[in-house]
């Protein structure tokens, strides 16, 4: 499936006898396999005389292209880059290649999520080809506490990568949503493994809406947007995802020294709700308040009846808006 995915991936028209040759299978099989091809959503086209072709081509992974957009720097500190076709959850994946042993620099990028994880147990809509699913382990020794603020921290780094691919117009919505006009185009879920007060390995999760088309979304509950919104022609998935690694690693080389206080002004620059109304929900608790920034834990400064108070978990939403 993987070959013929790739064969397709140029968008020209294949016959039936041609696909069969090169997969070394009868034409029957490859019928089969075309019925695959359009489960997995992607627009197939036949036409006799002519054969098969997927509408507007694929923009698929490729291991070494996506290897050449990461600096000399960062390259020193990946471990390994496994490029999958179809996985459960990047996430889930790199977790258990942590749990089996030491997998600090480990990056996992996938065309396809079937139960792709966002945060506070949602669902990240993931389907093949369209978008970026990529995850990456980093160990740390000084336990939980060394982590405190990298997922904004992640979120700045992420935002870092867009803007090399042209996108410049993304805002951070605290903790780390990446928003376009209050649209949704990424998300950030780490996960944490090990001793909470010694060795522990995180795993930082980005999903990154590309270009998704409209039928996938249907189980999206809130509104959202593709990254090719935000640029002049196509995005280079494998560009996207390099500089997204090159970024992260960047940031992972010294953030055990740095912390989150080197990137509060850089995460203020893209503060999407700065001064504000915004509602937080807690807990079934809503707390009112004037967004006023993050402090340097990363927690959510909001000034309510004019005292700050911060808050470090929750859901923040504009006030009047969903
Ligand atoms: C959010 O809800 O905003 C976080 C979404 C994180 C999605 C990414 S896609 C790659 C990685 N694997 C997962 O299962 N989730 C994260």
């Amino acid at each position: 499936m993987d070959k013929l995915l790739q064969i397709l991936s140029d968008g020209e028209y294949h016959s039936g006898e041609e696909l069969g040759k090169l997969l070394s299978i009868s034409r029957a099989a490859i019928w089969k396999q075309m019925q695959k091809v359009e489960a997995l959503g992607l627009p197939v086209e036949s036409q006799k005389g002519r054969g098969y072709r997927i509408a507007g081509g694929l923009d698929l992974l490729a291991h070494d292209t996506l290897c050449n957009q990461i600096s000399p720097k960062a390259k020193s500190l990946l471990k390994q880059l496994e490029v999958q076709s179809t996985v459960v959850s990047t996430n889930e994946l790199a977790k258990q290649r942590a749990e089996e042993a030491n997998a600090s620099g480990l990056v996992i990028v996938a065309e396809q999520q079937t139960n792709g994880r966002g945060r506070r147990g949602r669902q990240w809509v993931s389907p093949y080809g369209c978008n970026l699913y990529l995850s990456l382990v980093w160990g740390f020794d000084g336990g939980v506490s060394a982590l405190e603020g990298l997922s904004l921290a992640v979120g700045v780094a992420v935002q870092k990568a867009v803007i090399r691919i042209g996108a410049q117009a993304l805002e951070l919505k605290w903790p780390n949503d990446l928003l376009w006009q209050q649209r949704k185009v990424g998300g950030i879920l780490l996960e944490v493994i090990g001793d909470p007060t010694g060795f522990c390995q995180v795993i930082i999760g980005v999903g990154l809406n590309v270009d998704m088309p409209e039928d996938h979304a249907a189980d999206i509950d809130q509104s959202w947007a593709n990254l090719v919104e935000l640029v002049q022609g196509d995005i280079a998935k494998n560009e996207l995802a390099g500089f997204v690694v090159d970024e992260l690693l960047i940031l992972l080389s010294d953030y055990h020294e740095m912390g989150f206080k080197h990137y509060r002004d850089e995460w203020y620059q893209y503060d999407a709700y700065a001064d504000e109304a915004v509602t937080l929900s807690l807990m079934g608790k809503v707390v009112e308040g004037v967004a006023r920034g993050v402090d340097d834990t990363g927690a959510l400064r909001l000034e309510i009846a004019g005292e700050i108070k911060v808050f470090s978990g929750g859901e923040v939403s504009l006030r009047g808006a969903k």
